[in-house]
């Protein structure tokens, strides 16, 4: 046996060399930040499944808007949790609703400095929390769900959101949607489709986060994790109804389905680090298993080599000013 002829390692010596050469790096306007507003609260309200991640009050959110901002996001992703729910989610289209009164509040305090999204979903809005309406044998209505999509669709607008983020799983959601937004006007606003959802154990944490009543699961909407094709068919039918931009949710688990994606597609492509990503790694590193920044920063850099443009991710504030 001879000594090696390639040494790859001669390029890991040094810091300088390292940084040289790296191919993945981290900006803080690739990172949007997951925010969300509750009704009816004067303090901010701690979630028990997400330490550090807090359901803000409308006073609270524009400081933590204004701090995301002063780090250097990309943007901001709203979500609402309303006091009542019924079985349409009218909270989710009425003016006064609180994800629309939190989306204008979001627009007063950060104006066009920072990207502002809008959950397009009814699940934080019904009283059985589905993420559409139900027909009278209990099955969740695609056609008749559209028709909500479309009321949501224009009360974000009106309400400031420049992107609004679909994130229900219904078949024609963004056809349905971007031609609505159009019939009134609306060409400017932004559609970015969660074109390929998966029904997953990851977004636990959330259903506290937001108050979920939900029973049961959304298999009949969201994907089999199992499957990859499939994938590849809601994004190629969510970029032929208009999407601006496509994602795929959660991401660690599925930066396979995200290489595929970010290779099929010319629209910029985002990633979700959903909840339970998130936990997992604050839970690790609590019991004193992981170092909790270290892995935090991996698994962004990890997103982002697998083709991940725009990475949502409740650390994007702490991470975007680390940076
Ligand atoms: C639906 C929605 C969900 C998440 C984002 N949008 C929940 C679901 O589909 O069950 C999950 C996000 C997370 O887990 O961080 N409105």
């Amino acid at each position: 046996m001879g000594f090696p002829v390639e040494r790859p390692r001669r390029l890991r010596q040094t810091p300088a060399l390292r940084r040289l050469v790296s191919q993945t790096r981290l900006s803080p306007s690739d990172l949007v930040l997951p925010l969300f507003v509750r009704e009816g609260v004067d303090e901010p309200v701690a979630i028990g499944s997400m330490p550090g991640v807090v359901q803000h009050s409308r006073a609270s959110l524009r400081v933590a808007a204004r701090e995301a901002v002063a780090a250097g996001v990309g943007g901001l992703m709203l979500f609402g949790v309303p006091t009542t729910r019924d079985a349409v989610g009218s909270g989710a289209d009425h003016p006064d609703g609180i994800l629309n009164v939190g989306l204008r509040d979001l627009r007063d305090e950060v104006g066009d400095r920072t990207v502002v999204m809008a959950d397009l979903c009814l699940d934080e809005f019904t009283d059985h929390g589905h993420c559409g309406v139900l027909d009278d044998r209990g099955r969740v209505d695609n056609d008749a769900t559209l028709e909500r999509y479309a009321s949501m669709a224009l009360a974000q607008a009106e309400s400031g959101a420049h992107v609004l983020g679909l994130s229900g799983m219904m078949d024609g959601q963004v056809g349905h949607v971007r031609a609505a937004l159009d019939d009134v006007g609306r060409t400017d606003t932004l559609v970015l489709a969660y074109a390929a959802k998966y029904a997953s154990a990851f977004y636990g944490p959330f259903r506290e986060a937001v108050g979920s009543t939900l029973v049961g699961d959304r298999a009949t909407y969201q994907q089999d994790p199992g499957n990859a094709v499939e994938a590849l068919r809601e994004v190629r039918l969510d970029v032929a109804e208009g999407a601006d931009l496509v994602m795929v949710k959660p991401a660690l688990p599925y930066l396979d389905v995200l290489r595929q994606v970010a290779d099929a597609v010319d629209v910029p492509v985002a990633a979700y680090q959903v909840s339970g990503e998130y936990a997992m790694i604050e839970a690790a590193a609590a019991a004193g298993m992981i170092d909790r920044d270290r892995a935090i920063l991996e698994s962004l850099t990890a997103i982002r080599r697998a083709g991940a443009q725009v990475i949502l991710t409740y650390w994007a504030s702490e991470v975007a000013a680390r940076l």
